[in-house]
């Protein structure tokens, strides 16, 4: 309890890298507790990696979830082909699996850090530890949106989660039908229906809910989805040290003026002395560009609007949300080949170039019109772009201004998110 307290104290520059490296404000973080997996998380594990599930019968939840790339995809694919023979394209970048088991509801409420709405991100947000964030300000929106999985946030829990991939025709391609008559010839139907119940041998939603039950059963309890062992949770536990370069990294990160990554991808311990998650689970529209790679003849008109598209009162009433889409946590990015909710990027370097150079290279990233005018942002459609966020630093420019960090600054700020990769130990750094 001392120690928490102790920790939303400090002023947030007091506890930024020493001389040598290492954290002058330690914690001793508060991991979740390692228990053996209960019955139901173990057949989810065989579901997770069962390819009878789909369609086509040759992807499982792994295939685009790789265990080996941190759930996350395995290639740098900016999208996955999924479907009955494989062939159609997703339209979104596959996201990782690790840390999502304290993702809240999805709910639009006040950036209020007391907001009952939201008891994960009301922790992760003591106002002395959080750098300036604008966007929520804006005229617009005095409510933002938080919490919820998938890139627009369309679904609440893991469970419901499941069912999104499982029948969407470019992924999985699978139906209801086909799934439970699947599920039948597996060989752990028996011990999902002891647990179901008898009510399961009748009803094929039941079974099919139980089994999604399972999926999301596996992600909460296997310590490969939440392990919390990066260089960087050592080193806010002091069992590491910085090189010169990660420090460096680390102070831009944070620097409100500079990188002001954390405002977003927050990183500072959570009360009760919880891990970081990276991000603050909100949504924002950075204004990614168009993903040339993915238009088809017939997308030309065709937008990905994100958050608005999955509003309850549909586009109309929700234009203000139009191009948001979710903050990603960063933990385990340096392992991924593509960024993005549309995988426009495939490099750490463009990512942050993009960041940084935006609002003053515009041209470097967004594509013409045919009467040959800059389309800034060129995958938000003209009537939503003043959605674009255009307040936060290191997005905050005019075409004329330095940019927010070096070239060389960028770099030390990769070197930082590359500590934040899962399963670093001390003696193989
Ligand atoms: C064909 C590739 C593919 C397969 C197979 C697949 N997924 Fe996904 N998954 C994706 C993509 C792409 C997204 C992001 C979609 C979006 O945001 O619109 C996603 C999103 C998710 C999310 C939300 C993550 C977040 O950050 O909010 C979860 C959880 C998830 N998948 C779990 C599963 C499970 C469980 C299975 C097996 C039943 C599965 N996926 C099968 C491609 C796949
Ligand atoms: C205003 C909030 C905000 C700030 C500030 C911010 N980010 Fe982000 N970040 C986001 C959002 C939102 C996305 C997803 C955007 C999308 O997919 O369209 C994202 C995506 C990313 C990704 C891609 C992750 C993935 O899995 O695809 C990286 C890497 C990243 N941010 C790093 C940074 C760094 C480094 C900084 C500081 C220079 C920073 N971010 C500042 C909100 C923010």
């Amino acid at each position: 309890m001392s120690t928490m307290l102790a920790s939303q104290a400090v002023a947030s520059d007091q506890c930024l890298p020493t001389q040598d490296g290492s954290n002058p404000c330690p914690v001793e973080l508060h991991r979740p507790a390692h228990a053996p997996l209960s019955e139901m998380a173990k057949i989810g594990r065989e579901i997770f990696h069962d390819p009878l599930f789909s369609g086509s019968g040759r992807l499982s939840c792994a295939s685009c979830h790789s265990p080996k790339h941190h759930y996350g995809p395995s290639g740098a694919a900016s999208v996955f082909l999924g479907g009955p023979t494989l062939a159609s394209h997703g339209r979104r970048a596959i996201p990782s699996l690790t840390y999502l088991e304290h993702v809240p509801n999805f709910s639009i409420g006040p950036d209020n850090p007391e907001s009952e709405t939201a008891p994960v991100l009301a922790s992760a947000a003591p106002d002395a530890n959080r750098s300036p964030k604008n966007a929520a300000a804006s005229p617009t929106i005095s409510m933002v949106p938080q919490g919820g999985m998938f890139w627009d946030g369309r679904a609440d829990t893991l469970q419901q989660q499941a069912s999104g991939p499982l029948y969407d025709p470019a992924e999985m391609a699978s139906t209801p039908e086909i799934a439970f008559h699947r599920l039948e010839s597996t060989k752990y139907i028996q011990r999902l229906k002891a647990l179901g119940g008898p009510a399961t041998d009748t009803s094929p939603d039941l079974l099919l809910s139980e089994a999604l039950f399972a999926l999301a059963r596996y992600q909460i309890e296997d310590p490969s989805f939440h392990a919390y062992d990066s260089k960087f949770d050592a080193w806010l536990e002091g069992k590491a040290r910085f090189t010169p370069e990660e420090s460096a990294g680390y102070r831009l990160f944070n620097d409100p003026t500079k990188g002001n990554c954390a405002a977003c991808h927050l990183d500072r311990p959570l009360p009760g002395n919880l891990p970081p998650l990276l991000t603050d689970r909100q949504y924002e529209a950075l204004g990614a560009p168009r993903n040339q790679a993915l238009m088809g003849p017939y997308d030309t008109g065709h937008f990905d609007l994100g958050l608005c598209e999955v509003m309850p009162g549909g586009i109309e009433t929700s234009s203000a949300y139009c191009g948001m889409f979710a903050t990603p946590t960063l933990r385990n990015v340096a392992a991924r080949k593509v960024f993005f909710h549309n995988g426009v990027f495939h490099d750490l370097h463009q990512v942050l170039d993009f960041y940084v150079l935006r609002d003053i290279h515009p041209e470097r990233f967004y594509s013409r019109d045919a009467h040959g005018h800059l389309q800034v942002p060129d995958d938000i459609p003209p009537q939503y772009r003043s959605n674009l966020d255009r307040t936060d630093a290191p997005m905050d420019r005019k075409p004329d201004d330095p940019p927010a960090l070096t070239p060389q600054e960028r770099s030390q700020i990769i070197q930082f998110l590359k500590t934040l990769t899962d399963g670093w130990s001390p003696t193989r750094p």
